[in-house]
């Protein structure tokens, strides 16, 4: 199973702060931006990833993260030209693919909750096994985002039917948003070849999505109450993000989506790379809270 940060666009809705920065390098309270979705398919148990972005982000995001050995993770790199749209990820990424299933974030996408790795592992072994997943999650506006109609299935069961996908429609049949994380099975570089660019002159996802759903192998899984999700690419949304992160860390006392962390937890690194990371971070809270994890203080 491969994964891939999309995380390129021109970032003109954060100008001037995004002028000589990428917008997934910006904080999102202690850590940058690009660590929550990187944090997220580490928690689907990815390690193999594609980094995309921009001829000038690219770079930048490279320095931060580097190889990904830190992280216990494959980290490469690819550049996307133009933002030519979300599902042209996947011929940009061919190779990298190869003869796998595939999973994709955006990465400006925040996504927090307990058993989130569960749900993510479901949708893993799905896309193993030939299905794409996507996920909803309720929203007040759904005319920004692509949304999804469906059957509304039993309490607990792992998936709901989609009936159809539309990517920002004037007259919503949902207040269910498509959520930027994907599973698709072995085979989307080809699919997404057939994407033929919309009316606002973009290769769709939700294109590429309703193509899974024509054929009967699209799933949907609901991000219901216990979880939640972002996109933090506005003003509003960024400082939505960095307060939400800032309460659930100092309540609890503990990080949320550091990928030292979790590659730790998974036993990806061990305590001599961890405590590498440790030093590097210093005296930030970030650095000492991982230090915590080191000391054995974190359980889980
Ligand atoms: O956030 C979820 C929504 O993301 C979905 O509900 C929509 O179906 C999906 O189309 C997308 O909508 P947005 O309007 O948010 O897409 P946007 O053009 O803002 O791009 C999302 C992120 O991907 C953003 O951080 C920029 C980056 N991007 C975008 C494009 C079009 C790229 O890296 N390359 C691109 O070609």
């Amino acid at each position: 199973m491969k994964g891939i940060i999309l995380a390129g666009g021109a970032g003109t809705r954060l100008y001037p702060l995004t002028i000589v920065t990428s917008k997934q390098l910006l904080p999102v309270y202690d850590k940058p931006m690009i660590f929550y979705p990187l944090s997220t398919l580490m928690l689907a148990s990815i390690r193999e990833i594609l980094i995309i972005s921009t001829p000038e982000d690219t770079p930048r995001i490279e320095e931060l993260l580097g190889d990904g050995s830190k992280f216990g993770v494959e980290l490469s790199y690819a550049v996307q030209a133009k933002p030519e749209g979300l599902a042209q990820a996947f011929t940009i990424g061919r190779d990298f693919i190869g003869d796998d299933a595939c999973a994709m974030v955006l990465g400006d996408n925040i996504f927090y909750g307990n058993g989130l790795n569960h749900k993510l592992m479901d949708a893993r072994e799905d896309a193993e096994n030939g299905k794409a997943t996507i996920f909803g999650y309720y929203v007040e506006d759904p005319k920004r985002f692509g949304i999804m109609e469906f059957e509304k299935g039993e309490a607990g069961e792992r998936s709901v039917k989609v009936i159809s996908v539309e990517e920002k429609p004037k007259q919503p049949k949902s207040n269910y948003a498509i959520v930027g994380l994907y599973f698709y099975p072995k085979g989307v570089s080809d699919m997404a070849d057939k994407v033929t660019p919309s009316a606002r002159g973009e290769l769709e996802i939700t294109t590429l999505n309703d193509m899974y759903l024509q054929q009967g192998i699209l799933n949907a899984q609901l991000l219901g109450r216990g979880y939640t999700w972002m996109d933090a690419g506005t003003f509003d949304s960024l400082q939505k993000a960095t307060d939400f992160v800032s309460m659930i860390e100092q309540y609890q006392g503990m990080t949320i989506s550091s990928p030292e962390e979790i590659a730790y937890h998974m036993g990806w690194i061990d305590d001599e790379m961890l405590a590498k990371s440790v030093k590097r971070y210093g005296k930030s809270p970030y650095g000492e809270r991982l230090k915590a994890v080191l000391e054995g203080k974190v359980i889980i």
